[in-house]
Order: C-alpha cells, then structure tokens, then sequence
C-alpha cells in the first residue's frame, strides 16, 4: 500500500515539505539534497536489520549483507579521505565527537577547542554540553574579526599553560582556511592528540577542493555525512593508526551507541561511491567558486562579510551593519518570506548572544548540487541585500519571491520531489 493511500495526514505533510524544498533555495550550509540513488538505499531493506558489532564480529545472525555494504562504506571512505581506519557508525557529528573524546580521553582530561562565538560547534565544549560537564575545555579565538585569522600564538600559549590531552581543529561558521600543520606542531610541543572535525568540509575535502587534515597529521578527523558529502544523517570518524581505530571502535560500539543504522549506511556506501567520482570533484569545486561569486556581489553591494571574506562554502554577515539595521531573527524571518533559507547565527564575540545573535550565515552546497553556477549566486547576493534592507517593502518582497521560485523552477532537485 502507498503511503498516501495508507496515511493521508503523514503524506500530506511530506508532501508539503518536498515541495518548500522544490519551491524555495536552501542557503543553510550544513544542508543538502541527496540522489536518488542515495535515496533508494536510504528507503531499503538494510532499514530491518539489527547489526550490533561490525563487520565480522556482530552480536546477531544474518549479516552476509550487512557486512557487505559497512564494508564497502568503509573502504570508499578510507580511499577518498587517504586513511586505513574509517569508522562509518556514528549517527550524527555531535556522536562521532563524543564518541572521539571517549576513544582518547578519561574524564577530567584538559581540551582546546574553538570558541562558538568564533564559529567552534557546539560539541567543542559549550558548556551546555555532556563533554563540557566530562571535560575541561579551554577555549581559543580569532585575533583578528577584520581577517577572522587564529591567534596561533595564543593558541600556543593556551596549550603550554594548560597541557591539554587533546587540540581540536574544526568549525560550523568560520570562513578561513585553519593552518593545520599549526595545530600539529602546537599538538606536539606540549604531547596532545590532534582532532579535526571537519563536519561541514568532508565532501571539500573528498572532491579535492580544500586540504585533508590528515595529510597534515592530525590524529583523528570526524565529519558529518550529510552535509557537504552529499550523503544520508550520520558521520565517521577517520584514522591512520590502528591503535587508535581500535580505541574508537569501542567508543562507538558499545561505548556509546547499540545497533548500528545499516539504511544510513548503505546509502552512504552510495553516497561516498559518488564522492569517488570525477563529477563530485568537479561539484566540490563549484560550491567554492559560487561562494566567492557571493562574495564579490556582497562587496560590490557595500556588505562585507564577517572575517572579510570566504575561503569555504560558507558566508557570514553581520546583519546589524551595512545599511540592513536587523537583528540576525530578523533577516532570517524576512529571507524565509522570500524563499531563501538562512540561519541566524553568532558572529565573532557577538554583543547580542547566540539567541538573538548579529549576524546570518549562508552557504552554497546545496544551490549548487542544484546545478546553479556563479551567475545565480551572485543574483542570490544581491536579492538577498535587496531583501534585507527594505523588509517592509511588500511589492519588492512580492517580486523577489516569484524570482526565487523561477530560478527553483529552472534548477529543480536531483529527486525530483
Ligand atoms: C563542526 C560540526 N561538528 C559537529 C556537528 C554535529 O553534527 P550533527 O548535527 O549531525 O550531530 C556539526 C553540525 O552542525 C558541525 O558543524
């Protein structure tokens, strides 16, 4: 049976959201949309199946299958991210970090991790946190909001004083290249583990277009799957050192989680076989180039952006300035009317708090797995800066929403929803 003809309610409001996906542009930089492929996969018969253990070694019968599909998951990840050790179980990033932590650390244990009002992710040790009530977390900065540069001096100084076991490098909203070989360095100065969450990077890095931290010699990296890679909810964490995989296996499993997703995995096994191929890379590509197009529309409209600029997907605006005079809700709320989906966000050492924050942040992974190039991007920028400073304007409102739902219509979804 269908699921409209089975559940009218729940269909309808599917139905409702494929088509606020369809008819509206996701700028939200953590967002995607996936293949069909990955899809199908996602919706198959791996959704039955219990799999506590891994490949091998699991607690239940009938896993021919499931064996083959973790397998190829990890193998497709262990050849795109250049490592030997991919663990492909975490459900989320925020497991995938904890999970990390509890791999290489014991309670009590000293780590560095990047403020969230300089664009550090929550699990970096927000005190709101399980980690942060396990782990003492020190937090580091930027020196500079006009670059939104490290202060890697600073960042020594912290490590010397306070000894840390681990050094995290890793964002949700910072828009500038880390120097990870820094971090390296630091890391060994003072004897700590070194972890780069690379969350919103992972499909970057997987398609060529930004460096793999790992090359550097970061000990571990974690990254969500869902977001720049393209792939179904879920994350892996990432290793060269089978000392190390060994720990954060059992940190997965049993250590933080029972079964394993094995739907999500094999449509991640899917999704990173597309990661593999020339076209991603390509795609990688073209999400950095649409972000600079943003930029220099931003600049050419009088908005510059929080740090100066992007080096990413990712673009940051202090929406209190610039002739806008919104509060980060605000531009979010007048966006949303106009079908562009943004998220309010924290900007560096922010006055106004993580609530109510300054700024928004936007990002280009999911126009551009739409097929839109530099030239809408840049349209974007400047129906955004329109938008934003005559929110009261209702025929410009008016006119803006039918322009986004055009270009919706010219770049539809790759599921077709
Ligand atoms: C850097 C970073 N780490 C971890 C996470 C957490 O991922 P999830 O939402 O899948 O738990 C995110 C997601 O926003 C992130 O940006």
């Amino acid at each position: 049976m269908t699921l409209i003809s089975q559940d009218s309610t729940a269909a309808q409001i599917l139905f409702s959201e494929a088509k606020r996906q369809q008819e509206g542009l996701e700028l939200i930089p953590s967002e995607n949309y996936v293949s069909p492929a990955v899809l199908e996969a996602l919706a198959g018969p791996f959704i039955n199946k219990y799999a506590e253990g891994y490949p091998g070694r699991r607690y239940y019968g009938g896993q021919a299958y499931t064996d083959a599909i973790e397998a190829l998951a990890q193998e497709r990840a262990c050849e795109l991210f250049r490592c030997e050790y991919a663990n492909v179980q975490p459900l989320s990033g925020a497991n995938a970090n904890l999970a990390a932590y509890s791999a290489v650390l014991r309670p009590g244990d000293t780590v560095l991790g990047m403020d969230l009002s300089c664009g550090g992710h929550l699990t970096h040790g927000h005190p709101v946190t399980l980690s942060a009530q396990i782990y003492h977390f020190v937090r580091y900065g930027i020196a500079d909001v006009t670059t939104g540069e490290i202060d890697y001096d600073a960042l020594e100084r912290l490590a010397q004083e306070h000894r840390p076991r681990l050094i995290i490098a890793g964002y949700s909203s910072y828009t500038r290249p880390l120097d990870y070989a820094r971090f390296v360095a630091i890391a060994q100065q003072v004897g700590a583990l070194t972890l780069a969450d690379v969350s919103h990077l992972g499909g970057l890095i997987a398609g060529g277009a930004l460096p793999n931290p790992l090359d550097a010699g970061f000990a571990l990296l974690t990254t969500t799957t869902h977001k720049s890679l393209r792939g179904p909810r879920g994350a892996m964490i990432l290793t060269r050192d089978a000392a190390l995989a060994k720990q954060v296996n059992k940190a997965v499993f049993p250590g933080l989680q029972g079964g394993p997703h094995m739907h999500s995995i094999a449509a991640l096994a899917v999704a990173l076989g597309e990661a593999l191929q020339p076209e991603f890379s390509d795609y990688a590509h073209q999400v950095l180039a649409n972000a600079k197009a943003m930029e220099r529309a931003f600049h050419t409209a009088g908005v510059s952006l929080v740090n100066g600029g992007t080096d990413n997907h990712m673009l940051l605006i202090d929406v209190t300035q610039h002739g806008i005079g919104l509060t980060g809700g605000q531009a979010e709320q007048a966006l949303e009317g106009i079908g562009l989906t943004v998220n309010k966000n924290i900007t560096p050492y922010d006055p106004r708090g993580p609530l109510d924050p300054s700024g928004i942040r936007l990002g280009t992974p999911a126009m551009t797995t739409r097929g839109m190039g530099e030239a809408a991007a840049a349209r974007i920028a400047e129906m955004i800066t329109l938008a934003l400073r005559s929110p009261a304007d209702t025929a410009l409102q008016a006119s803006l929403r039918a322009e986004v739902m055009a270009l919706c219509a010219r770049f539809p979804l790759p599921t077709g929803h």
